[in-house]
């Protein structure tokens, strides 16, 4: 699922970049190159070890202590992935922390982009914590979510089959009613008002008739595994039928 998350991450912010700034500032082909990067729920790591190999300035922050003892470890094996300022600034960093998103918003740090990945389906707040997340963005930024969406379908795939009968993920890691559907973040950031700018403008203001957003705003792209590839893929821009984004997907928004 990796790299489809950091593709999907990579082309996002390209496309916006390229847009706001022309070819000129995307003329290397990395995008995420220099930026500072927050990795909310890193877990393990895979996410952070990606963003910081592709040069951005990471800082990969997890609830559980023992997730960042195991990130720490993985990435200590890896010597490019080093948080020595002395370094080149081209060259990425990667930072981890024992700390949750709510109480890493209390310090003065933003980010320019904002992951947190396969999180919000675990979490008691889903309010809360996507408002904690986008709070951490500076103006502009980009946050990204990956999670599930709440359909018959996903019951069947990531409890039934992935918990109960391949058991590939323990029993009871799921909760089906915790997952939460592209339309609901949608109408979610169409309403959305930073706390510290209640007169701004809503994250996203316009949604076409099928309710998807502007392309500048927001976007969702299903994630989709080919049990014959091995792999998972990135289902097309604005594809919403039955098995794209019914299941696993990615969903962007830009802060105003
Ligand atoms: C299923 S794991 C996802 C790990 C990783 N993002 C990935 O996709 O491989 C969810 C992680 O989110 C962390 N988490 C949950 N709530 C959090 C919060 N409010 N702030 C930071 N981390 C949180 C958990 O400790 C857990 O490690």
């Amino acid at each position: 699922m990796n790299p489809v998350r950091m593709q999907f991450v990579r082309e996002k912010v390209l496309e916006i970049t390229r847009e706001e700034h022309g070819e000129e500032a995307v003329k290397g082909g990395n995008p995420l190159q220099g930026l500072d990067i927050l990795d909310v729920g890193c877990g393990g790591g895979l996410l952070s070890e990606s963003l910081a190999r592709l040069g951005a300035h990471t800082v990969g922050i997890d609830a559980s202590e023992s997730n960042i003892a195991i990130a720490s470890s993985h990435a200590s094996a890896d010597p490019r992935l080093s948080a020595d300022s002395s370094r080149p600034s081209s060259k990425g960093s990667l930072v981890y922390r024992h700390i949750s998103a709510e109480e890493i918003l209390k310090e003065q740090k933003r980010f320019d982009v904002v992951c947190s990945m396969e999180v919000l389906e675990h979490v008691d707040n889903p309010a809360g914590f996507i408002s904690s997340c986008a709070e951490l963005l500076k103006p502009g930024g980009h946050l990204f979510l990956s999670t599930i969406a709440r359909t018959p379908l996903s019951y069947v795939l990531t409890i039934l089959v992935a918990e109960h009968i391949l058991r590939k993920v323990t029993p009871g890691t799921h909760t089906h009613s915790k997952y939460i559907n592209p339309s609901e973040l949608i109408s979610f950031f169409s309403k959305y008002r930073s706390p510290s700018d209640e007169e701004g403008m809503s994250w996203i203001t316009r949604t076409y008739e099928h309710g998807l957003p502007m392309r500048t705003e927001a976007e969702v792209r299903g994630m989709v595994y080919i049990p014959w590839k091995g792999q998972w893929m990135l289902t097309p821009r604005g594809a919403s039928g039955w098995g794209t984004t019914h299941c696993n997907y990615l969903f962007w928004v830009r802060k105003p």
